[in-house]
């Protein structure tokens, strides 16, 4: 699909570029985010992130929705050569910031736009692209995103996610989970917002869209740009607490408490106190481009 025969989603992608502008600076100061930890020579990533995504030495990655960069860094510090795409000004300003203060420049770069419009702004094709963690939920349609991945990955190239599980966007942060949101693709759920997942109590606010993607239209927009399915599971924790009612999958204990155990929030894994074990939560999948 081309720019020109797309629906106008404009309005809707302002908003949420705001929105997201509004978050990066909340962002950078939260301990979520742990810009320090990452200073001084942590790595983003998760565990499955990197189990999935394996050795990126001498390879060239192209991270889709990168927000500040510090997932896209932390792949320059493991040998990637690294091009971010993000769509917030804010959000590539801080990256770029970021390249330069910890020495990876010359690794990585990174580039403001819309990802539909990714392939006006960067030609090359690359080993590898990614993306994860609140990705699909920002796009109205996936098969230009596939298309995007398809035409940035060389022959024998992969395309890894990590995404949250649809079934979560259902019911949004209800203490209780009940039903809120359809679980398929019923056009754009707008919510006026305020505070974020790193930062709750942060004083901002902004409206937003959204759109929620079945695991069936996720895996077919990749399979109809001619993609191989490599990997698909599906997980019954998450390594991220963005959720109200969360606790931490090895000794329950309540959010915002580490266990002495933990030394990064990257390696430890919650799920919602009263469902433990019920519920999908993330999903990962690879595919590949053989021609
Ligand atoms: C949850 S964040 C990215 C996830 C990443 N795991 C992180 O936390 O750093 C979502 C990102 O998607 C970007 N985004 C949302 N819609 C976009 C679009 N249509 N084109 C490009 N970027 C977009 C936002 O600016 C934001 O930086």
């Amino acid at each position: 699909m081309s720019s020109t025969d797309r629906p106008d989603w404009s309005p809707l992608f302002q908003d949420n570029q705001q929105a997201w502008d509004a978050r990066v600076e909340v962002h950078a100061q939260s301990r979520f985010y742990d810009v320090d930890g990452f200073r001084s020579g942590q790595s983003s990533l998760t565990p499955l992130e990197e189990r999935l995504v394996g050795d990126v030495t001498g390879k060239s990655l192209l991270h889709l929705q990168c927000h500040f960069g510090l997932d896209t860094l932390s792949w320059a510090r493991k040998g990637a050569q690294v091009t971010g795409v993000d769509f917030s000004a804010k959000a590539i300003v801080l990256a770029r910031r970021l390249a330069e203060e910890v020495g990876l420049s010359a690794a990585a770069r990174f580039v403001e736009c819309n990802v539909y419009d990714t392939r006006s702004h960067v030609q090359e094709s690359f080993d590898i692209v990614f993306s994860s963690f609140g990705v699909t939920g920002w796009l109205p349609d996936l098969r230009p995103w596939a298309q995007v991945i398809k035409e940035s990955l060389k022959p024998g190239g992969r395309f890894v996610l990590v995404e949250f599980h649809p079934y979560v966007w259902m019911s949004q942060v209800g203490p209780d989970l009940s039903i809120r949101y359809p679980y398929f693709n019923r056009g754009p759920i707008t919510e006026a917002g305020s505070g974020t997942y790193a930062e709750r109590s942060a004083q901002i606010s902004y409206r937003e869209h959204g759109w929620n993607h079945p695991l069936a239209d996720v895996i077919t927009a990749l399979l109809s740009v001619g993609l191989r399915l490599d990997q698909l599971a599906e997980y019954d924790s998450s390594p991220f607490d963005i959720f109200s009612n969360m606790v931490r999958k090895d000794d329950q204990q309540p959010q915002g408490q580490p266990s002495a155990a933990s030394s990064s929030s990257r390696n430890a894994e919650f799920w919602f106190r009263d469902h433990p074990g019920m519920i999908p939560l993330v999903y990962s999948l690879a595919v590949s481009r053989s021609e």
